[in-house]
């Protein structure tokens, strides 16, 4: 994909008001990861060229939080596969938030947002981080005011959407419509499932069969094709969680501590790790497991001592590793324009 013609256009828009030249909207071409399976978009908000566009352009604009300082892409980095390598992400006035912020990759698949999984879809999502005083922090009517005064963003919210000023409706979409085409399935171990072999020497194909073993079931939860199961587990991370989880959301004493299984994809970019960014690296996470995790009475019951060796234990760290898509986290497409 490449924007240079919508960029052109753009660009004389924004120098020259009186030449109108109109802006036509066509289908999104990207393309799903090999192996993954097709994406069901949602009816009111097909992807198109323009609107992820619009989508990315948002995403990056500091107008969208309080005092102008933060993005989206403040908090999500394209070379960390949109994670910022903090504990626990920082928002407007330096005042820290309570969880580490998450990898956005494959969202278009995803069942529910959040670690949680309180929020339904992308649309709804999106109006979370902007009200949250601890991340973006802004009203929706001035930051509205402000995106409507930037003549290339009402051209572009006409073509992509058919309406004449940006609301909330506009804004909501557009960065759903961008984040579904963060997609990401090509790292070495899809290549050597696509017949490369290759492309995983022999510590990673070991690491590669014990994680996919009934000996440490990590495939059970991190599964298919996304590694997660979408589904919310307590692992034993803690003995006990001052961020209850999924009891957030339905108050049950027995969700106290499950969280959404996390992708492994590009794990090896997305550190510190778990809900609250209490894990540094992934050899400690692997020491975790390998301990069976601390007591809690909601932990998993897969979560047991795994008598994993010293070289087992580098051997499945070794095959995470393989998780990694470079081409994804270097793709110019999804990070913001030059200016
Ligand atoms: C201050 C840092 C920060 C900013 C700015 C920020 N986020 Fe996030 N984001 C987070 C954190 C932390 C979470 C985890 C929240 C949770 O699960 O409760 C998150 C979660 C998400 C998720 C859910 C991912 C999943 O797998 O469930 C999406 C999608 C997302 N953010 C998109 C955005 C968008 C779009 C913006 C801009 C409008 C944005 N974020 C701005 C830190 C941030
Ligand atoms: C019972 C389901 C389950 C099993 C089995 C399981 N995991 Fe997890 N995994 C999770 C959940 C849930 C989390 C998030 C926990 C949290 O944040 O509190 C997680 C977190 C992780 C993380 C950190 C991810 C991140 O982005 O922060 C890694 C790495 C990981 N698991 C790898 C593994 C490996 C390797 C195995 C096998 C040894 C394994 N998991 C077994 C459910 C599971």
């Amino acid at each position: 994909m490449r924007w240079f013609s919508v960029v052109g256009i753009l660009f004389l828009v924004g120098c020259a008001e009186s030449i109108q030249p109109t802006l036509t909207d066509s289908e999104w071409t990207g393309r799903v990861p090999a192996g993954f399976p097709e994406v069901v978009y949602p009816e009111d908000n097909k992807p198109t060229k323009l609107r992820v566009e619009l989508g990315r352009r948002l995403f990056y604009d500091n107008r969208l939080s309080g005092d102008g300082s933060l993005h989206c892409g403040s908090c999500h980095v394209l070379s960390a596969a949109f994670t910022d390598g903090r504990t626990t992400s920082t928002g407007l006035h330096g005042i820290a938030g309570k969880r580490n912020a998450p990898t956005l990759v494959n969202l278009a698949w995803m069942k529910r947002l959040m670690m949680e999984g309180g929020v339904p879809t992308l649309e709804t999502q999106a109006l979370a981080p902007l009200h949250d005083s601890t991340e973006m922090a802004a009203s929706v009517m001035p930051l509205l005011v402000k995106l409507n005064e930037d003549l290339l963003l009402k051209e572009l919210t006409r073509a992509a959407y058919g309406r004449d000023s940006i609301d909330a409706y506009v804004v909501t979409r557009a960065l759903a419509c961008f984040q579904r085409t963060l997609m990401s399935g090509d790292g070495r171990y899809d290549r050597y499932k696509q017949g490369r072999k290759d492309q995983l020497n022999e510590k990673e194909v070991r690491g590669m069969n014990l994680f996919f073993s009934t000996r440490t079931h990590c495939s059970e939860c991190h599964s298919g094709v996304f590694f997660t199961d979408m589904d919310y587990h307590n692992i034993g991370l803690a003995v006990e969680y001052a961020d209850e989880g999924k009891a957030r959301a339905t108050h049950l004493p027995e969700d106290i501590g499950r969280f959404k299984t996390p992708t492994l994809r590009n794990i090896q970019l997305t550190s510190p790790y778990m809900h609250d960014g209490s894990i540094a690296s992934l050899e400690e996470v692997i020491t975790l497991y390998n301990q069976g995790g601390h007591e809690h009475p909601n932990k998993d019951n897969r979560i047991v001592p795994l008598g994993l060796t010293e070289e087992e234990q580098a051997d499945l760290i070794a095959f995470l590793t393989t998780l990694t898509d470079w081409n994804f986290v270097q793709n110019k497409d999804l990070l913001p324009l030059m200016r």
